[in-house]
């Protein structure tokens, strides 16, 4: 499979972290770690890979604009592009040596995602997408899961740590969907959970409070294997709203349906 010149340069990225990162996750009992918040987490690990990734791109693309989980927004002088970065997604389980964490980088030309790169280094899964290229896991191409019945399906969700609050909202929605499905999981990674959605691994993924770097490369990821993207209204405001709820046309639809019950 040939790959586009932009996705190159992210694949270089999100690798060259990923060395990083497998290097740290060999010795995670020696790295710095710090609060953000109330079991938030971060670590040397988080911001060595944040660093190759913003050297790399901007020296493939300089004058790009950035969105990054540790360092926040830095501008650029090209008001067209901007890459939304999560340098490591999922360092709770990085930190307690469970090998599921990724590297999720985006690409947004004018408002709009248009290339998505998300890399686990624990199993070297590369997964890409560019908007109306298809997705691919290594050189695979990617389909959601055919399952149209809810009561069929696995699905994704992530649960609040302490300080986020929302406690009582999740506990109704996790209640509703248990109910409803074949079985619930929680990978601690979103942007892998929207990759296994895109993948047909996971056939539904739902969750709140979400930023934009977990969410952006998933969102492509799983639209461009055939699945839809929404917030838990429906609507399109995922980044603004935090949420979101993925899936075949059919399990999308069941799911916002299941989630959005008030009791
Ligand atoms: C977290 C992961 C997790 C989700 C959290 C995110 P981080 O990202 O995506 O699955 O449930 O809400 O904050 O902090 O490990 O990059
Ligand atoms: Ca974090
Ligand atoms: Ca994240
Ligand atoms: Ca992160």
């Amino acid at each position: 499979m040939a790959r586009s010149a932009i996705i190159n340069v992210m694949v270089q990225a999100a690798m060259k972290a990923g060395r990083s990162l497998a290097r740290d996750f060999g010795e995670v009992q020696n790295l710095q770690v710090s609060l953000k918040g109330p079991g938030d987490y971060v670590s040397q690990a988080d911001r060595k890979a944040e660093e190759i990734i913003h050297a790399e791109l901007s020296k493939a693309r300089p004058g790009y604009a950035f969105l990054m989980e540790e360092r926040g927004a830095v501008e650029g002088d090209d008001d067209q592009h901007r890459w939304i970065v999560d340098p490591l997604d999922g360092t709770t389980n990085f930190l307690h040596g469970i090998p599921i964490f990724s590297i999720s980088i985006a690409l947004e030309r004018q408002g709009q995602i248009v290339a998505g790169v998300i890399y686990n280094p624990a199993m070297d899964e590369l997964y890409t997408a560019e908007r109306g290229g298809g997705a691919f896991m290594n050189d695979r191409r990617l389909r959601v899961a055919a399952r149209s019945k809810l009561s069929d399906a696995v699905v994704g969700t992530g649960i609040p740590h302490l300080g986020r609050g929302h406690h009582g909202r999740a506990l109704v929605e996790l209640k509703n969907v248990m109910g409803e499905t074949a079985g619930i999981r929680r990978l601690g990674s979103a942007a892998l959970d929207l990759a296994y959605v895109a993948a047909g691994r996971m056939d539904g993924f739902w969750e709140n409070w979400l930023a934009p770097w977990d969410l952006a490369a998933g969102i492509l990821m799983v639209r461009e294997a055939g699945g839809f993207c929404s917030d838990r209204d429906g609507g399109q405001a995922m980044f603004d709203s935090g949420t979101i709820v993925a899936g075949n046309e059919a399990i999308h639809k069941a799911l916002l349906k299941t989630i959005q019950q008030k009791s």
